[in-house]
């Protein structure tokens, strides 16, 4: 996004942090609560590795992958008066205000076995940004994303209400942009249906797809992973 948007997001997200919600602006807590398993499930293995979250909200990906045995956490939020308190709470994670979509958020941070982009991806450009978060991924590393479906009918009043600033994906648009990174495995996406009964989980999810268009329906979200070439990949893709 251009710098405008970025501080009309900055400022945006600046008053949603300030309010008292834990799942900010997601529907609610059971929302947020599914978004973050699905990408923690996608994830993989934590143990041992290195760990990026970018769009961090209020930490509790970060503070997740930290408890999971991850050798080393570095979370990316926009709102530094959040980024401040996190990082009193939780010194053991490299918390750092910045734009994930600027490379010069990552300089000097070094390579990551894990890179998580939740609900953030729709402020950013983002093919540019997925290429830039792609190549910070150590051989064998994986990305994980969670982003609105263009073609959801209910993902279209935020695009009209922003005018422009909000961003949302294909399941197309998607796969044109995975299936061309440099040094790709795989890539793999799921669709987040909302379920008529959302009393015990609010999303249904399909199985993996890794076809441009090959989820079936119209999903609210997708669920994304692209695993990088070398060792950890290619053993982690038998497991799957
Ligand atoms: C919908 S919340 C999701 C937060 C968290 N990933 C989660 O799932 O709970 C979006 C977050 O992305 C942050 N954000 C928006 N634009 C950003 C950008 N360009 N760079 C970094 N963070 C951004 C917002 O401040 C907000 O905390």
């Amino acid at each position: 996004m251009s710098a405008p948007t970025t501080a009309f997001w900055l400022a945006h997200y600046d008053e949603v942090h300030r309010g008292s919600h834990a799942w900010l602006d997601y529907s609610n807590e059971r929302v947020q609560g599914q978004s973050l398993s699905l990408a923690l499930e996608a994830l993989g293995s934590i143990e041992g590795r290195r760990c990026l979250d970018v769009g961090a909200g209020r930490g509790q990906l970060a503070k997740m992958l930290s408890a999971l045995g991850a050798s080393h956490v570095t979370a990316i939020e926009l709102v530094e008066n959040t980024v401040r308190k996190l990082r009193a709470e939780a010194p053991q994670i490299e918390w750092r205000a910045g734009d994930a979509g600027d490379a010069r958020s990552y300089a000097g941070l070094g390579g990551f076995d894990v890179v998580a982009a939740v609900e953030v991806l729709q402020y950013v450009p983002f093919a540019p940004t997925l290429e830039l978060l792609f190549s910070l991924l150590r051989p064998g590393g994986r990305l994980v994303g969670v982003i609105p479906n263009r073609a959801c009918p209910m993902v279209r009043r935020p695009i009209e209400r922003y005018e422009g600033r909000f961003g949302a994906v294909s399941s197309e648009e998607l796969a044109g942009v995975l299936g061309v990174l440099p040094g790709l495995l795989l890539w793999r996406h799921k669709g987040l249906h909302f379920a008529d009964d959302q009393r015990l989980l609010p999303y249904e999810v399909s199985a993996w797809s890794g076809q441009a268009g090959g989820l079936s329906g119209v999903p609210n979200r997708f669920v994304f992973v692209a695993l990088r070439e070398g060792a950890m990949g290619e053993a982690s893709v038998s497991q799957e």
